[in-house]
């Protein structure tokens, strides 16, 4: 079956969220499926990943969210969700954070995933914030080369709970 490469973005609001908790779930589970415990996967999506978790993102004034849409059929097949930074670096006077972009496996290397990046830093240099910065699992060596190629830099590290399991998370960021 052939990967259509077409595709648009679409800014999401809180009437989203449902599809938000479904998209984010789904590629949550397909991203790290087979490398965490599957019990763990689950409690985090159960909990970050819910509707109301969406919601709560979505009713903060600074947070955006888009989706990427296939076409045709407009099938949400990723997404991006940025807000107010939540990590443990100094942060400086317009830092922001990229706390989601992920894309359905089948759709990578389509240039959805480059889509979804331009449009976090072209969002974010539109809103007037100087840092973009964001939280990655260090063992996720192909998203960590995306980043790079993007220009992120790793500025620190934290500790990241998934379920009962504690991940270490490189933290990056982008002068924009
Ligand atoms: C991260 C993600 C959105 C990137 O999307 P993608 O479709 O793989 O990326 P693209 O093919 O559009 O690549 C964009 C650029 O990054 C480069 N790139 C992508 N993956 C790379 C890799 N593993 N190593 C080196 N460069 C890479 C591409 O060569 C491309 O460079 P170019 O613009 O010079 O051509 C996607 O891989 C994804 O959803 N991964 C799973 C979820 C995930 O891990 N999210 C991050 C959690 S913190």
């Amino acid at each position: 079956m052939m990967t259509s490469s077409k595709f648009h973005l679409r800014e999401c609001s809180v009437v989203d969220s449902d599809l938000l908790s479904l998209v984010g779930s789904g590629t949550l589970l397909e991203t790290f499926a087979g490398l965490l415990n599957g019990a763990d996967l689950l409690a985090h999506c159960q909990k970050n990943n819910s509707p109301a978790a969406f919601t709560k993102y979505l009713t903060e004034p600074t947070t955006r969210a888009f989706f990427a849409e296939a076409e045709p059929g407009d099938a949400p097949v990723g997404y991006i969700l940025l807000c107010e930074p939540f990590l443990p670096v100094d942060l400086l006077p317009g830092d922001y954070e990229l706390r989601r972009i992920y894309l359905f496996h089948r759709f990578h290397g389509t240039g959805i995933g480059r889509a979804l990046m331009k449009q976090a830093v072209d969002i974010s240099r539109e809103m007037g914030r100087k840092r973009l910065l964001l939280g990655v699992n260090r063992e996720n060596t192909a998203a960590i080369s995306f980043y790079e190629k993007a220009g992120f830099a790793k500025v620190g590290e934290r500790q990241f709970t998934v379920g009962s399991r504690v991940c270490d998370d490189d933290i990056m960021a982008l002068v924009l």
